[in-house]
């Protein structure tokens, strides 16, 4: 009897795995759709600490509207208050996708990128996969803002916080509104798709069950397949005495960057009081001031950031894998074009993809 009792109890212990076992055998379901991150649990990964095992519609919505809007609904029926009155969070970090080969970050493929899929071209990293990278904040934002950004490195929810309140300039987003964001944030997670895996790639995650023995290696590769990070250096401004260039602009490179970047936050009035449009003045101004140390430098303001004015918002630097030297000088010489020639060169429809 006893012994009865006990093959049962180890049968109904035993079962839970088994079922495991049996239900993780066939995946032959799996597909563009499924998220990177349900293949690395299946594979014994842990989930990081900022994991959510399933989604929350209702906080979902209400994260993307705080990101969009920087307003959302709240528990109790009202109107939050504006997150920040300087800026959205979409106005330095896009959405969706940015970049072609997810292995690197490289500004000019980027830019390509970015006028192939009327995205904007921003001194953030894009929100899209931001759960399956593990550490935030990297580089030189990590030297520059030790302390308040080594919380932040290691930790997505302190991420959020610290961007809302430094980069966002805004108040504090309260335990709710921090668990929303997070959760909108898991809805842009990375899926298979993403990784453009060759019909040999999917053979193997398809067949990782009957692998057990080279588990990790098959996270190592998944891993592989995007960066954990977004790295950041910093640079100093380019001057116009950094001696011969071969370089030849590239004018239409140039305009993507004028408009993507430069008037998504200089059209209007919002975050700034510096408007640059596209007419002869603006143009002017900007070419008889491009170099290093002048006012309205466009060079400083891109590796330097500009700080915040009374009343206004500041602007961030582009670090190097956000804008490269090369692209400056395309950016310049677009600029210098537009100030020396009649008629404009005009910026539709890239104009369109910024509202
Ligand atoms: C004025 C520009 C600006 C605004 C507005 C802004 N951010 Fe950022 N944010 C940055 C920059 C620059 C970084 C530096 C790291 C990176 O993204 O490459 C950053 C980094 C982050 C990171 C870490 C990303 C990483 O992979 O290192 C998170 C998370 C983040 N921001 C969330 C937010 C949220 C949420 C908002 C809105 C409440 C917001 N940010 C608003 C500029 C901004
Ligand atoms: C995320 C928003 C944002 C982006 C993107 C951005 N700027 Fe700015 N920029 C600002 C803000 C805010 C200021 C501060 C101006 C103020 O005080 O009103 C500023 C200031 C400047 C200044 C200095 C103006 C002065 O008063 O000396 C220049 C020059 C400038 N930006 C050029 C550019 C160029 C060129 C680009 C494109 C490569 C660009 N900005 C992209 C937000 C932005």
């Amino acid at each position: 009897m006893k012994q009865h009792l006990f093959i049962l109890i180890l049968v109904f212990c035993l079962s839970p795995l088994l079922a495991n076992v049996a239900l993780t055998e066939t995946r032959d379901d799996w597909n563009n759709s499924i998220p990177v991150y349900q293949v690395l649990k299946a594979l014994g990964d842990p989930m990081p600490a900022h994991y959510l095992p399933y989604r929350d519609n209702q906080a979902v919505k209400q994260g993307e509207e705080i990101v969009k809007y920087g307003v959302t609904t709240g528990p109790d029926g009202t109107s939050t208050p504006l997150q920040s009155r300087y800026f959205a969070c979409t106005d330095c970090h896009n959405l969706r996708r940015e970049d072609p080969n997810l292995e690197i970050s490289n500004p000019e493929n980027r830019l390509d990128y970015a006028i192939q899929n009327k995205l904007r071209f921003l001194p953030g990293t894009t929100f899209y996969g931001i759960v399956n990278r593990t550490t935030w904040y990297n580089g030189d934002y990590l030297k520059k803002y030790e302390n308040s950004a080594a919380k932040a490195n290691k930790n997505l929810v302190k991420a959020i916080q610290l961007c809302a309140t430094q980069c966002a300039m805004g108040r504090k987003l309260d335990d709710w509104e921090l668990k929303a964001v997070l959760e909108y944030f898991w809805s842009l997670e990375l899926k298979l798709k993403d990784l453009h895996l060759s019909e040999a790639d999917w053979k193997k995650i398809k067949l990782t069950p009957l692998r057990h023995n080279n588990k990790q290696g098959l996270i190592s590769w998944l891993k592989g397949l995007y960066l954990q990070a977004s790295p950041a250096t910093f640079s100093k401004p380019l001057t116009h005495i950094s001696g011969p260039d071969t370089y030849v602009p590239n004018l239409e490179n140039g305009k993507a960057i004028y408009v993507l970047s430069c008037l998504s936050c200089h059209q209007s009035s919002r975050t700034t009081s510096f408007i640059l449009a596209n007419s002869a003045v603006t143009y002017q101004l900007l070419n008889d001031h491009t170099d290093f140390g002048a006012n309205f430098s466009v060079y400083n303001a891109i590796r330097n950031g500009i700080k915040a004015s009374p009343g206004k918002g500041y602007m961030p630097n582009f670090p190097l894998q956000r804008m490269s030297n090369n692209q400056m000088k395309d950016l310049r010489a677009f600029i210098t074009y537009q100030a020396t020639h009649d008629p404009l060169l005009a910026l539709e429809p890239l104009l369109d993809w910024i509202h």
